[in-house]
């Protein structure tokens, strides 16, 4: 079993084939995610133009309908001395709150905190920021083992607003599984 592959989910590089999954997925999830995280439906091809150094996406999937369960965005990748990146995600229906979502970022976790050499991001600490009333979210940063760092004021632009923030981070000595724990 690759470590890409979990029990109910897999993740992997999205891919142009998953255009119309990926719109539809968004567009019936719009009322949960939406609040949050607004997601342009048809904006899978600009994400892939976007991947690099910089970012990385990973779709998290069924394995059993193939279904689209969510999608992680690895984001401001900054190496050298910092090995730095922050985790951005949504889940989509019917998958959200199946648990899924987080058997998926566990996943992406892993891969994030392996060597590059082992085919991995070879980072070593991770940052979510969730809006202080995104209990969701904050309960899957926590059920991942996230600490509570701080609260970052208007830190990010959201439905024409700077929204205040809650910074959660991992680093690799605290993720089960990373040679560095
Ligand atoms: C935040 C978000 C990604 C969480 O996704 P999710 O689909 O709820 O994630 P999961 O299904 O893995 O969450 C586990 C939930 O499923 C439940 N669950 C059901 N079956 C489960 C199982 N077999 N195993 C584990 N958990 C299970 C858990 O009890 C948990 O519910 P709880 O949080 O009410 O206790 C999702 O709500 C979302 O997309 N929100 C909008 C966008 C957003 O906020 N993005 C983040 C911005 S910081």
């Amino acid at each position: 079993m690759s470590d890409d592959v979990g029990v109910r989910v897999m993740i992997r590089a999205p891919r142009a084939e998953d255009e119309v999954a990926y719109a539809e997925a968004v567009r019936r999830s719009a009322d949960h995610i939406g609040r949050w995280n607004p997601v342009e439906p048809d904006g899978l091809p600009e994400l892939l133009e976007r991947q690099g150094a910089g970012l990385r996406t990973f779709l998290i999937v069924d394995r059993e309908t193939d279904g689209l369960v969510g999608k992680v965005n690895v984001a401001n990748i900054v190496m050298g001395r910092f090995c730095n990146a922050a985790l951005g995600y949504d889940s989509y229906l019917p998958f959200a709150g199946t648990g899924r979502m987080t058997e998926g970022l566990r996943l992406v976790l892993d891969r994030c905190f392996a060597p590059q050499t082992a085919g991995g991001l070879g980072l070593h600490r991770l940052e979510i920021n969730v809006q202080p009333d995104n209990e969701r979210s904050i309960a899957l940063a926590k059920r991942l083992g996230f600490r509570h760092e701080g609260f970052t004021p208007r830190m990010l632009f959201l439905q024409g607003a700077w929204r205040d923030h809650e910074r959660f981070a991992l680093t690799a000595e605290e993720w089960p599984g990373s040679g560095a724990a």
